[in-house]
């Protein structure tokens, strides 16, 4: 059964559930919680008295108050005035993950709508769908269930008592965001034995066919038909055939949102071999097409009035004796020589032939998600991803988009001096410029391939997932840019 959660249009008091989830602003107990309180004999105005529990940014308080509901989790947000979209989806998360932890099938949620803050109510319901979604999220398919094993949340509801048509309308947004961002997640956490571009191929070819997207997936003889050489390129060493993915939703006329996905499904580096230290993270460089497979999902059960193309170049990165290798010029799509200087920067080669391609369905604009660079992590660390392109309008567009998705993306320029650093001796560009502004010369060269349209790429190397859990991560993957995407094309449909 999987995970899903529903707005019931009743009080958090009287409401009989295992977990009952509370999110409230910091200071005294608000008056929304008079009622809750009172059936809980007063122990949330003592805990609020006491100040062992403020109300602090994802401070957390779990109280076992006689009555129906058997365990009462306090979520704060924070100063009531800064509470924004982060916070509350944040409280949501916590909600859920709490549930998981301590076993508990089922949940409540409920917001006290002190704690609003700038947030409107139907932003708080969606942001409320996304954030259970995403503390439910887990993958167990590999483990042994564990002796004590623990019920699954399987479910959770969403109290407004007040303000239901408005967290309501939120929520179903939220729902089918949370949908795609669960399924972009589980895609980016499968190993690379799993995960092959076939694989890839095979979970579009299921959105075509449950979602009714037109949609074809190029194999290698329409790959080779299509002269892709930057993909045959990369594919040409490893055993796993690559597959070029277009999908296309029409919920309007016009010219579409083209979104363009990296989806290395495994990268080595080939015969450039990467060291062996947190290799196995690069299962996770087909995260920019788990993104963009994601939004699809949310666009199949929103059906929005938009256009969108996704495209999809996916294969492996290998070392063989038919691997590509340092000093080989290769035949872009677009027609670009490339001196292939390093065969670890594979994602661009791929990439280009993909934002040539675009170019067939006249773009409005094309935006790529790609965990490109290393240097990106260097110039942002973890807290953003990079941005680039050729569209100032664009490209903030995006960066608000970020903001309400709580997935930050941030500047870098593509000035024209950068240019000079990718120049070969022998092509008409080379797949690297050395060590420095790594992220920014990765960018020019897909810029390179750009004709003709509004374009903009985002550098997810740092983002897309995480080693540790800290702050406001997670450990594994994150999901990053599906929300982000969604909140574009949604914002684009008006
Ligand atoms: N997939 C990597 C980038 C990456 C690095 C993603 C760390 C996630 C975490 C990409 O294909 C790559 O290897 N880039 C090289 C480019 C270099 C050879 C110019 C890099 O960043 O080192
Ligand atoms: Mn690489
Ligand atoms: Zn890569």
């Amino acid at each position: 059964m999987p995970f899903t959660s529903s707005v019931l249009p009743a009080a958090p008091a009287g409401y009989a559930t295992p977990l009952l989830a509370v999110a409230l602003p910091a200071g005294p107990l608000p008056s929304s919680l008079t009622a809750l309180d009172a059936q809980t004999g007063g122990a949330i105005g003592r805990l609020l008295a006491s100040g062992d529990f403020a109300g602090k940014k994802d401070e957390l308080a779990l109280l076992h108050p006689a009555g129906p509901a058997s365990r009462v989790l306090l979520i704060g947000l924070g100063k009531p005035g800064e509470v924004g979209r982060g916070a509350v989806r944040r409280a949501a998360a916590q909600a859920a993950k709490r549930a998981r932890t301590l076993g508990a099938p089922t949940l409540g949620f409920f917001l006290a709508p002190e704690g609003l803050g700038q947030v409107t109510p139907v932003e708080a319901g969606q942001v409320i769908a996304e954030g259970l979604g995403f503390g439910q999220w887990h993958y167990l398919d590999m483990k042994q269930p564990p002796e004590d094993k623990k019920p699954l949340l399987e479910s959770a509801e969403l109290l407004a008592p007040q303000q239901t048509a408005e967290l309501g309308a939120g929520h179903a947004v939220g729902l089918a965001i949370a949908a795609g961002q669960s399924f972009t997640r589980t895609l980016q956490f499968l190993p690379g034995t799993v995960c092959t571009p076939s694989y890839l191929a095979r979970q579009a070819g299921d959105l075509v066919r449950r979602h009714g997207f037109k949609g074809r997936v190029l194999d290698l003889a329409a790959l080779r038909q299509e002269k892709m050489g930057g993909l045959l390129a990369v594919a040409q060493g490893s055993a796993e055939e690559p597959k070029f993915i277009v999908l296309e939703y029409e919920g309007a006329p016009g010219k579409p949102v083209v979104l363009v996905g990296k989806g290395v499904t495994f990268d080595t580096g080939g015969i450039s071999i990467k060291p062996a230290d947190k290799m196995e993270d690069m299962k996770y460089d087909m995260s920019g097409a788990a993104s963009v497979l994601g939004v699809f999902e949310m666009l199949g059960r929103l059906k929005p009035k938009v256009r969108v193309v996704g495209l999809i170049p996916t294969c492996d990165n290998m070392p063989s004796g038919t691997a590509v290798k340092p000093g080989d010029v290769i035949t872009s799509h677009l027609g670009k020589t490339i001196e292939v200087i390093n065969t670890d920067a594979e994602g661009r080669l791929i990439l280009c032939d993909a934002l040539s391609y675009a170019r067939r369905f006249e773009p409005a604009c094309v935006v790529d998600a790609a965990t490109l660079t290393g240097a990106v992590v260097v110039a942002l660390g973890h807290s953003a991803s990079g941005l680039m392109g050729t569209d100032e309008k664009l490209m903030e567009e995006l960066r608000q988009a970020g903001d309400r998705a709580g997935e930050r993306v941030w500047p870098l320029p593509l000035w024209d001096e950068y240019r000079d650093l990718i120049k070969s001796d022998i092509a008409d560009i080379k797949n690297t410029g050395g060590r420095p502004a790594g992220s920014i010369t990765a960018g020019w060269f897909l810029r390179e391939f750009t004709e003709g349209y509004p374009w903009a790429h985002i550098d997810i190397a740092g983002t897309a997932y995480s080693d540790r859990e800290d702050g406001t991560r997670v450990k594994g993957p994150t999901g990053v840019c599906m929300r982000l995407f969604a909140e574009f094309v949604l914002g684009r449909a008006g």
